[in-house]
């Protein structure tokens, strides 16, 4: 039985990677409609990608949200203290919210205790304006950083709906609908994307840029449930070398949608 599920779920894997036209997926097996341990497997899983991939001086960037947050409780603890100690981990964009526990920031320094390693936070607010930009990139301390998101070698990253995403960083009604008008279906590190992946909003605040996520080699996406399903499609036109983890109900969502 098990042989013919695991056969049944790369099958899957296979197709999905087609359909998105991605480097790798990798499908947690749902055992009901509404599972948490799924989110807890996906976070194990991602963790192992991780430390396949990790080299001794590698930058790794980081988001926030519930599935970033899964994978940092998953990950194991370092047995070897010399291992990982140039290695850096960073959050891909400031931030700044009410639920500290599942910050990029929180994240970063959670997993850095895990690794042994070194890490730096940004703690800049989301809706910043263009003045305010350009002088706080004036700041060494923030122009240090800016660099090193510039260099990251690994990204581990949330996908959201647009939707919600909005909702979650409290935007009025008005403006939610605004977005939704203009197409936006997903949401990936603070901006806003349509269908076939075109920008649709973008957050003024200080992080990653477009230009730097397309470059980025290893990227690995964490994201599931079948309410996912256009914002992983939308989020998986942005760069070929996404590494995408994701839960079953959403491939199969995706498989008979696209
Ligand atoms: C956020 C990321 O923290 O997590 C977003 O900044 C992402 O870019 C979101 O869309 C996904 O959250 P979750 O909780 O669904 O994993």
């Amino acid at each position: 039985y098990i042989f013919y599920t695991l056969k049944g779920l790369k099958a899957l894997e296979e197709q999905l990677k087609e359909i998105l036209n991605i480097k790798k997926v990798i499908i947690s097996p749902n055992s009901s409609g509404d599972d948490p341990f799924v989110y807890k497997d996906m976070g194990k899983t991602a963790s192992k990608c991780i430390n396949s991939i990790i080299k001794n001086d590698s930058i790794i960037g980081l988001t926030g949200g519930t599935s970033i947050y899964q994978v940092v409780m998953e990950y194991k603890n370092s047995r070897d203290i010399e291992k990982y100690k140039n290695v850096t981990i960073i959050p891909a964009r400031g931030g700044l919210g009410k639920e500290v526990e599942y910050q990029a920031n929180t994240l970063v320094q959670n997993l850095a205790n895990k690794l042994g390693c070194n890490y730096k936070t940004l703690y800049t607010p989301d809706f910043l304006s263009k003045g305010t930009i350009d002088s706080l990139l004036k700041e060494p301390s923030i122009k240090s950083i800016i660099e090193l998101i510039e260099h990251i070698d690994i990204l581990v990253f949330g996908i959201g709906r647009a939707d919600k995403m909005a909702k979650r960083r409290g935007l009025k009604n008005d403006e939610i609908q605004s977005l939704i008008s203009k197409g936006a279906v997903s949401e990936a590190f603070g901006y806003y994307f349509n269908e076939n992946g075109e920008i649709v909003h973008e957050i003024s605040t200080i992080g990653i840029k477009l230009e730097t996520f397309k470059k980025i080699e290893n990227l690995i996406a964490v994201a599931g449930g079948s309410e996912k399903a256009e914002a992983i499609a939308s989020i998986s036109k942005l760069n070929k070398n996404l590494t995408l983890i994701c839960d079953e109900s959403v491939a199969k969502k995706i498989i008979l949608k696209y």
